[in-house]
């Protein structure tokens, strides 16, 4: 304990080098945590507690709420919204974005979230994770509307994830390289024991629901039929793959071993209308931004993603990221 450092002072430090901080972004990332570790307490209780299972709602997104989906919404709200760091948040599990409570102060920054990313692991155990983006607000503005969130990714304060798996860890970047801080559950801090975390260029490992196959563009289908293909392939070596299903816990396979993550538009997501089947603003932007800083691409396979600009909250998006050589080469099956 002695010589490490906590998330806390690892901000301030940063916080120090930048000229006019207020120490407001410090207390941000601070509550921030203070959700995470709740929302992990409650992860860890399970059934203990409670939490498995589904409620009896949906979300805006179609899909049937966990009860644990439910309660990490609750609490990133709860907890992020008393206390005037942020002047709105946004959320996978609120249809509009949400004010402040009234009478609370409001500050100058905007939270978006996804509570709990790959929540159909909950019920068997599986890593789940919160994936978090920060925005400024607009200045002089009282009550933001939807429209202030729409920026692009590039805008973003800092972006980061907590990953509840075997131990809780907390990723995060203010746009200065990524930094892995996992939770002490003895002194409830967490400790930086991944510091300045890096992507390797190449990579043998992919990540794809491959179930979805038959419904994926050619470019997809011919960079992941070289993978399977194997040494006697074009590619002339051996491909590993992996899927959780929880972006949370690819993103952090990624950073800490590289690889290539994709969730590509395919037919099927087309017939019902949609772009994708992340979402831009609380999973791929995050993402984008953790992985771009740590050396990494993230791009549909047609553009940048952190470049597009916003058309709605909820907006879905392709995504293709991870080790650099390995998504330049999906871009440019998209290009021929
Ligand atoms: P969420 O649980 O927040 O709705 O997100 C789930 C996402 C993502 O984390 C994961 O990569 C993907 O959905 C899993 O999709 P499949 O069910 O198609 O495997
Ligand atoms: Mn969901
Ligand atoms: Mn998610
Ligand atoms: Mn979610």
């Amino acid at each position: 304990m002695l010589d490490s450092k906590t998330l806390t002072q690892f901000i301030i430090e940063e916080q120090r080098k930048i000229s006019g901080a207020t120490g407001e972004f410090t207390l941000l990332v601070n509550d921030i945590a203070t959700s995470c570790k709740a929302i992990s307490d409650g992860v860890n209780h399970g059934a203990l507690a409670d939490v498995l299972g589904s409620a009896e709602s949906e979300n805006v997104q179609g899909e049937t709420q966990k009860k644990m989906d439910i309660l990490s919404n609750d609490i990133m709200l709860h907890v992020n919204g008393h206390n005037g760091h942020v002047a709105a948040m946004a959320s996978e599990e609120l249809e509009e974005i949400s004010a402040v409570p009234q009478g609370a102060k409001h500050g100058k920054y905007l939270l978006v979230f996804d509570p709990l990313d790959g929540s159909s692991n909950m019920d068997i155990n599986v890593s789940v994770g919160t994936i978090f983006s920060v925005l400024r607000a607009p200045e002089g503005i009282e009550e933001p509307t939807e429209a202030d969130f729409l920026q692009p990714g590039t805008q973003q304060v800092c972006a980061g994830y907590a990953l509840y798996g075997p131990c809780t860890i907390m990723v995060l970047t203010t746009g200065n390289g990524v930094n892995g801080f996992t939770l002490d559950q003895d002194i409830g801090e967490f400790i930086l024991t991944h510091p300045n975390m890096t992507i390797p260029e190449d990579t043998q490992e992919f990540a794809i629901n491959m179930s979805n196959q038959r419904f994926w563009e050619a470019p997809i289908k011919r960079y992941i039929d070289e993978c399977v293909a194997g040494k006697e392939g074009p590619r002339g070596k051996d491909f590993n793959m992996r899927w959780v299903a929880s972006m949370v816990a690819e993103v952090h396979r990624i950073l800490t071993r590289g690889g290539i993550f994709m969730y590509p538009i395919d037919s099927k997501l087309k017939s019902k209308g949609q772009g994708g089947k992340l979402r831009l603003m609380y999973e791929a932007n995050p993402m984008s931004m953790i992985v771009e800083q740590a050396g990494g691409a993230s791009t549909t396979g047609r553009e940048r993603i952190l470049d597009i600009q916003p058309q709605e909250i909820h907006q879905r998006v392709p995504v293709v990221l991870g080790s650099k050589n390995e998504v330049e080469r999906v871009t440019g099956y998209h290009q021929q």
